[in-house]
């Protein structure tokens, strides 16, 4: 049952009728409450306080919480509905104006529950290794995941007379097909540049860094026109940029798993792109992936502690 609103009631005319719909349209349940009952229940909605009100048949009441109302029933029923909607419905009906307060945030810092007593200076995210390394009691190993990303390092330097198999090709791919996206719509393309002409123009539309011409070269497109969602065209865009983002994200993870190194590419001129690779799609970014000439360990990152606030 969903609670879908109050209104006037003849029963009770300084009172109400609060109204709950099942699945079906005729599966309807309602509540009156006489003018007492509605004053009081008011006067803790308005106040913002957790409380409770009796009703009139002396055996149902209305336990008000912060996130969740109550309505226990004689029948043994229970109803429920978010306050915060009911706050809504009853000031509405009544014509009560109400400003909500406003909440205020203190973040705190941040503290994982693995602490290392002793700090070594001389090991880099020693803090995010330990947790990415750390073995819970999950149902299947977390390690190959974890461990990919712990040791993931961006190249900008490929070995080029290497070429990548063209299973791990489509593996990578392939793990960027399952990158969650808004709606499902998978709002973004993904254009494989094989054409040796084409890779070495990319590098000039994006300012000349030269190892955009590498081994693999996916250039990621947003395509909001895939995003069948009724939302302003700016938040369908939103969308487009977050879903092209997500994919060559986890296609980035794929090939470190796969041991290739490669270079997400932000910095392109997006005219230039969509005119050499023929599009009216949005580039996004271009991921440029090979084995590297080196493998180095992962970069530093901020402690955790300053990059999480925690608001409770
Ligand atoms: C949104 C974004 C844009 C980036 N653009 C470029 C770029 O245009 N050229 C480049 O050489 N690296 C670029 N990078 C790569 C970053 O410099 C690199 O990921 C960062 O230094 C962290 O290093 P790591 O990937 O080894 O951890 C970009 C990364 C991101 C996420």
């Amino acid at each position: 049952m969903e609670f879908l609103r109050a209104e006037s009631c003849y029963l009770s005319k300084d009172g109400c009728r609060l109204v709950w719909q099942g699945i079906d349209e005729d599966d309807q349940h309602v509540i009156v409450l006489v003018k007492k009952e509605l004053d009081q229940l008011l006067g803790l909605l308005t106040k913002g306080a957790a409380g409770k009100v009796e009703l009139e048949d002396e055996f149902s009441i209305i336990l008000v919480n912060t996130d969740t109302t109550q309505f226990q029933l004689k029948e043994y029923k229970t109803f429920e509905v978010r306050t915060g909607v009911l706050r809504k419905h009853l000031l509405d009906y009544r014509k009560i104006p109400y400003a909500p307060k406003p909440i205020k945030i203190y973040p705190k810092e941040f503290y994982p529950s693995i602490e290392i007593e002793k700090e070594d200076e001389q090991i880099q995210n020693q803090l995010l290794n330990e947790i990415l390394s750390y073995k819970g009691q999950a149902a299947v190993s977390e390690d190959q995941l974890f461990r990919v990303m712990a040791t993931r390092r961006s190249t900008r330097n490929f070995d080029t007379s290497r070429r990548i198999e063209e299973w791990k090709v489509e593996k990578i791919l392939a793990a960027g097909d399952t990158a969650p996206s808004a709606g499902n719509f998978q709002g973004f393309k993904v254009v494989y540049v094989k054409n040796q002409e084409i890779k070495k123009r990319l590098v000039e539309a994006a300012n000349n860094q030269p190892y955009v011409n590498a081994p693999l070269v996916l250039v990621y497109c947003m395509d909001p026109s895939r995003v069948k969602m009724n939302f302003p065209s700016k938040i369908l865009k939103k969308f487009s940029l977050q879903d092209a983002t997500l994919t060559a994200a986890y296609s980035q993870l794929a090939a470190s798993a796969l041991g290739l190194s490669s270079i997400w590419i932000g910095m392109i001129d997006e005219e230039k792109v969509k005119e050499i690779i023929g599009t009216d799609l949005q580039p996004s970014s271009i991921l440029c992936i090979g084995y590297p000439h080196q493998k180095r360990p992962p970069k530093p990152r901020r402690k955790l502690k300053d990059l999480v606030h925690v608001i409770e």
